[in-house]
Parts: structure tokens; sequence; C-alpha cells
């Protein structure tokens, strides 16, 4: 079974990830790794924080000559900002805590309640976790888990279709997504909007305010029958939403249409099968690639509704945990606008869900073994009218 753990504290020494289940022999790519690191720093909006990091991960076990044993991966990534930070951080030395203590909670944010659940008196314990300086990890999982589906074929992308009140309505072509993407600073692939986006996170940024907005995660080159019917906690759509919902500010999850679906008639909304020299095929793609908790084989559409970052320049009000008088919300180094970072970080969490999914269905503890079963399978399905 595909899993990971993380560990380690938004200004800790470094940020700590093991990946097992990964198979043996499948070639890494350092590069691309640090590469989808790099795009999750990225987007116009970001804070200031994002300048001192330049995450880059270092593997440190599970990988031999640039190949996969089989074992466990193990990998760290560093805090460059620690250095900033170690007279308030040390784990085992005495720290000057009271300096960069956060007592005045803020609203939207983990602060209180993790205050209340884990017996703080300074919400600092909580928000150096909460923070999503953890989806560094996340991100680099999604890249390893990438680099074992590549193999495959099978492609990822993603792309911001709305901040605030500006979005772009249009379905776009996958291969159009992918080229144009990184060319925009808020990942979104239509030039007309984007400067609508820019202008809108500006006005945000100085009126001390911060904006949400969707992502679209799109996933090409699937095969039918990853997840099952058979079982709630085996259904793909159920893993997708809840890896999804698991992002801090990630408040809705939707597959094809999703809430559409509700206005539409069946009719409308079925996507109605064919078969031709290109094999079994849909006629539309309304619902995402995704029936009875299984793939289908088409494209995966999945949208992400981002909630605004909840440290606000302008403070709203709250109170002091301790002495639980009026005040203003602490306002901790902030970003105005996440929404094109998470889009990164959406895109590497649906990639581990794939992996995941596609090493239960065709398993195998080396490359060709997986390799082997995958051909076994696509030729069975072959058999039964689908064609890649
Ligand atoms: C890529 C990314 C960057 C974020 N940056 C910030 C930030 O700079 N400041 C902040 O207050 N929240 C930020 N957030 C959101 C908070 O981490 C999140 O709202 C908080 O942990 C509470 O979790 P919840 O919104 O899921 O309830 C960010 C989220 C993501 C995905």
């Amino acid at each position: 079974m595909l899993r990971y753990l993380t560990s380690g504290e938004s200004h800790g020494q470094s940020l700590i990830t093991i990946i097992d289940g990964i198979p043996s022999n499948i070639e890494l790519n350092i590069e691309d790794i640090n590469e989808e690191l790099k795009k999750r720093q990225g987007g116009y909006g970001r804070g200031g924080r994002m300048k001192i990091e330049k995450d880059k991960i270092n593997i440190i076990g599970g990988v031999r000559g640039k190949k996969t044993l089989g074992s466990p991966i193990s990998f760290e990534i560093k805090n460059k900002d620690y250095e900033n930070w170690s007279k308030y951080m040390a784990p085992m030395e005495d720290i000057y805590s009271q300096e960069k203590a956060v007592e005045n909670v803020r609203p939207g944010h983990a602060d209180l309640t993790g205050c209340l659940k884990y017996d703080f008196t300074d919400a600092r314990n909580v928000l150096e976790r909460s923070s999503a300086r953890e989806t560094a990890s996340r991100v680099a999982v999604g890249a390893i888990c990438k680099q074992v589906l590549k193999n495959f074929d099978i492609d990822f992308v993603s792309h911001v279709i709305q901040i605030g009140d500006v979005k772009d309505t249009n379905l776009y072509d996958f291969d159009f997504i992918k080229n144009n993407v990184d060319n925009s600073e808020i990942r979104c692939v239509n030039h007309n909007i984007e400067k609508d986006i820019i202008k809108k996170i500006d006005e945000c940024k100085k009126e001390g305010d911060t904006l949400g907005g969707i992502v679209e995660i799109r996933v090409k080159n699937l095969i039918p029958g990853l997840g099952s019917y058979t079982h709630f906690d085996k259904k793909i759509d159920g893993n997708i939403a809840m890896h999804l919902m698991s992002i801090q500010a990630i408040k809705g999850v939707e597959i094809g249409l999703g809430f559409d679906v509700a206005s539409s008639s069946g009719s409308n909304i079925m996507d109605e099968i064919v078969y031709d020299e290109n094999g079994i095929k849909r006629k539309s793609n309304n619902l995402g690639g995704i029936e009875g908790g299984m793939t289908t084989g088409e494209e995966l559409i999945i949208r992400c509704a981002m909630k605004p970052i909840p440290t606000l320049y302008k403070p709203l009000d709250t109170i002091n945990i301790n002495t639980l008088e009026k005040y203003k919300a602490s306002v901790e180094r902030s970003d105005s606008c996440a929404v094109p970072a998470c889009s990164v970080v959406c895109e590497n969490v649906v990639a581990f869900v794939i992996c995941k999914f596609f090493l239960e269905k065709i398993g195998g503890d080396s490359f060709i073994d997986l390799k082997n079963n995958y051909d076994s399978y696509i030729k069975r399905l072959g058999d039964r009218g689908w064609k890649e």
C-alpha cells in the first residue's frame, strides 16, 4: 500500500517525509522534483517567506544510483528561514518563546481550536504545523508518484480558473493548458483574465485583504478501473476528495460538472457510450472521468475551491487566548493570494492518489513486474473492446 508520513514545523529545521510502497527500479529525476517545488513557491500574491526559501529535496534513503530500491524513500526539505528562527524553535534547547508568541488567535486559522484541543497558551505551537509550509512535502511526494506514472504515459496538469470574482468559464484542451500554464505568473491560461486577476490581487493587497479562488486539475491517459464500486473506502472519487479537502484552505472539491449536475436533467449529464475504430469511448465527459468510484479511462477533471488566506494585514476581531479580552488578530508574515501555488499542491496531491490506486490495481514489487502486469491488463481490456 502506498502511504506517506510528513513531519516538521514551518520555521523548524526541515520538513521530513517518508513514502513507502514505491516499487523498485523506478528511475528518479531530481530536477523534475525540484521543479515542482519551485512551481509551488511561485505565483503572484505570495508573501516574503517564499523569497527566503529555495526548496530542494535531499533524498536520504530508499534510492540508489537514481533508482528506487522498493524500500521506504525518505527525504528532507530544509527551511532556510530556520537560521532566523532557531532561538525560538530549537527542539532541545531553551528558547525565547515569548518573543514570538501568538495569543490573539486568527479567525479562519487553526489557532483557537488547536490551543483548546492541545492545551497550549501560545498558538505558535499550532500554526507552525497547521501552516501550508507542509504542502512542500506533499508536492515532493506527488512529484515522485508522477515519475512512476510517467512510465505509463499518465500525465497531470493544473491551472487557475478563478480568483476572487474574476473567472474563466472555458474548458481547455489538456495540451493547451500544459503548454501555456507555466508562462503565466498566476497559472491562468487566459491572458485577458490574467490582467484582471493581477489588478484584483494588487487592490486587495493594498487594502490588507486576501483572496481565494478555484483551481482545476486534469489527468490524462488513464486506464479504466482504478478504484472500485465494491466498498466505500475503495472508491477513487472519495479518496481524491479526502486528500484534496485535507489541503490547507480547501473548502470544496468537485468532479466533472460537480455542483452543476444538480440543476440539469439526467439526459443532459450522462456521458453516452459509443464503440468504433477507437474502441469504447464517451461522447462527452460531464462526469469528469469517474463512474462508480472507478476511473473510466476518460480524462479526470477535478476542481477545488480555496478560501481566502485567513491572516489579514487589516486584522479582524478576536480574543487573547489567555486573558479572553477583545483584541485584533495577530499578523504573521503572509501571502495575500496563494491560489496559483495551491493549484500545484492540488495537482501533486492528486498524483499521489492516482499512483496509490494504480499500484493497487496493477501491482508489482519491481518496475518490470508492474510493466508486465500493466501490459497484461491492457491486453485483456483490448479483448473487451477498450483501446488506449
Ligand atoms: C499554498 C498555500 C499557502 C498558504 N499560505 C497562507 C499564508 O501565507 N497565510 C495564512 O494565513 N494562510 C495560508 N494558507 C492557508 C492556511 O494554511 C489555512 O487556511 C489554515 O491552515 C487553516 O486551515 P483550513 O483553511 O483548511 O481550515 C495557505 C494555504 C495554501 C494551500
